[in-house]
């Protein structure tokens, strides 16, 4: 459901600014540049043409969320098969906690679905995103890009054109390597390591 006054649309060119505003926010509370980093990859997903989609929630007119779909592949035995990475998912701390992420998640999944992509994977709280859709990439058959992305850890949404052939490791395109942000990494990695048990 979405939140009322909060409107899920495509990213316009003048939303730049707004966008990257938003992500640095989201990820900057407490985790020092975190925020400026996750912003950096994302103008850098985009500038290399990786991006399938990316939504905007806005209210008021001003932008108070982010979710960015991108490409990635899945190296199953057969061939090379073309997937989404969910990655980021922002939304203004202020905003938190009222549904726009849910929002913004339920309108990226449905974007994943109308590309026709067989799957749709990301990085992140498995409460959260099990609650929203998501199940344990390794239950589908899936690897993860990096053993330092714990199982839990390592969604995905797998679509009806999803073919049982469609397994083996997710790869990552480059650009996430250059800015060093896939997985975790320690003393976070160890951390949560140690909560999942
Ligand atoms: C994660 C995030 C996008 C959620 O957006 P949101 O608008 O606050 O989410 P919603 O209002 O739709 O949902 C709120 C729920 O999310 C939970 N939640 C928020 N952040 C969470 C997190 N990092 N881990 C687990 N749960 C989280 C809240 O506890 C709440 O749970 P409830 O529904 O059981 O009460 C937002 O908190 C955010 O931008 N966080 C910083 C960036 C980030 O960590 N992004 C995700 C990276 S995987």
């Amino acid at each position: 459901m979405q939140p009322e006054g909060v409107e899920i649309r495509d990213v316009r060119p003048e939303d730049a600014d707004a966008v990257r505003r938003v992500v640095a926010a989201a990820f900057g509370d407490g985790r020092g540049e975190h925020g400026t980093e996750v912003a950096d990859l994302w103008d850098a997903v985009v500038a290399a043409g990786h991006v399938r989609a990316s939504l905007v929630a806005a209210a008021d007119g001003e932008a108070v969320g982010h979710v960015g779909l991108s490409h990635a592949w899945v190296d199953a035995r057969r061939a090379l098969v073309d997937v989404l990475v969910l990655s980021p998912l922002s939304v203004l701390p202020d905003r938190q906690g009222r549904g726009v992420g849910t929002a913004l998640l339920a309108a990226a999944i449905e974007r994943g679905r109308a590309l026709g992509a067989p799957a749709l994977f990301l990085e992140g709280s498995p409460t959260y995103y099990a609650a929203r859709g998501f199940s344990r990439g390794s239950a589908h058959g899936f690897a993860p890009p990096t053993e330092r992305i714990p199982d839990p850890a390592f969604q995905v949404v797998v679509y009806e054109t999803h073919e049982d052939w469609m397994t083996g490791r997710l790869v990552y395109r480059d650009v996430w390597w250059e800015h060093d942000s896939t997985g975790l990494r320690d003393p976070e990695l160890a951390e949560i390591e140690a909560r999942f048990g």
